[in-house]
């Protein structure tokens, strides 16, 4: 496995690369669920790239930006573990320079749900995303349901750029106690990760009634709230479409559910594509 850091040396590595690329971008402290992308990308390219990039443009002032968990030595073994060619991590000065361009998430899709908590999150997740996506070259690369509005995005943009390059999502990693595995879950107590766990029982509490026939969401949404009573707050829950627009009625086939909370430190977010 190479590991580079400057853009020129990922061209370098890149050259020696023949067959098709798979692209896993990531922001590091990797987890299963980031292995999991890598395994697929394993699976369906000749060769995958990593990028480790913790990206500023897309931290809000006061968020986590500093204290986000940088494992790098762990995130090389885990890579070169798992049979990655290319680990690129570069550093803030080689991705921006002063004054760029910007890319500006959509008004609506960009700026509800996690983008209303986060305004600008979005825009600055576009940015590098549309710079690592065309460093790799790759022909495929992989995302995470886990951040479903943040996948969503990507998919647009690469619509709307007329980009190269198939995004492939990928399924939810969770612990043995369904917790949505996430590099922020290294803040929880052990007392905070169980109350956690509402998060994704509020989820299986959502499927149980779909299953017995309740396809009225609000009624959906009053259940899961009860579970949620566990965290310290809920910031919200929301039925959509696969295109996030408010559903009254579930649509099987073209749901999402989603659920963010605070509980401890972190927010949590997870959900269930249906
Ligand atoms: P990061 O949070 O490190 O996540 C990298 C990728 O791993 C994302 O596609 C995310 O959805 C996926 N992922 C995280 N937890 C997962 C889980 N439990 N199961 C499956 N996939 C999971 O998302 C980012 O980084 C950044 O915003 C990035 C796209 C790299 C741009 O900076």
């Amino acid at each position: 496995m190479r590991v580079v850091q400057t853009i020129d040396a990922l061209k370098e590595a890149k050259k020696k690369l023949a067959g098709s690329i798979g692209f896993v971008p990531t922001m590091g402290a990797l987890h299963k669920g980031h292995l999991s992308l890598i395994q697929q990308a394993k699976q369906e390219n000749d060769h995958v790239i990593v990028s480790v990039f913790v990206n500023p443009t897309q931290f809000l002032e006061g968020e986590d930006l500093e204290s986000y968990p940088r494992k790098e030595e762990a995130d090389k073994k885990i890579c070169e573990l798992a049979g990655v060619d290319i680990l690129f991590m570069p550093s803030s000065d080689q991705m921006y320079e002063k004054d760029e361009l910007k890319i500006a998430a959509p008004a609506i899709r960009g700026y509800i749900l996690e983008g209303e908590r986060r305004p600008g999150h979005f825009d600055g997740m576009l940015q590098v995303v549309m710079k690592l996506l065309n460093l790799s070259g790759a022909q495929k690369a992989y995302f995470g349901k886990k951040d479903a509005q943040q996948l969503v995005l990507i998919m647009q943009m690469v619509k709307t750029y007329f980009m190269n390059v198939q995004i492939v999502p990928c399924e939810i990693v969770r612990d043995e106690d369904g917790l949505a595995l996430s590099s922020r879950n290294v803040y929880l107590s052990e007392e905070e990760k169980s109350r956690a766990l509402s998060l994704s029982k509020s989820l299986k509490r959502a499927t149980k009634c779909i299953m017995s026939g309740e396809l009225d969401t609000k009624t959906i949404k009053n259940k899961m709230l009860e579970v949620l009573k566990e965290t310290d707050r809920v910031e919200y829950v929301a039925i959509v479409d696969r295109e996030f627009n408010n559903l009254k009625q579930i649509e099987l086939g073209n749901t999402i559910i989603l659920v963010a909370a605070r509980v401890g430190k972190p927010r949590l977010i997870d959900n269930l594509w249906i």
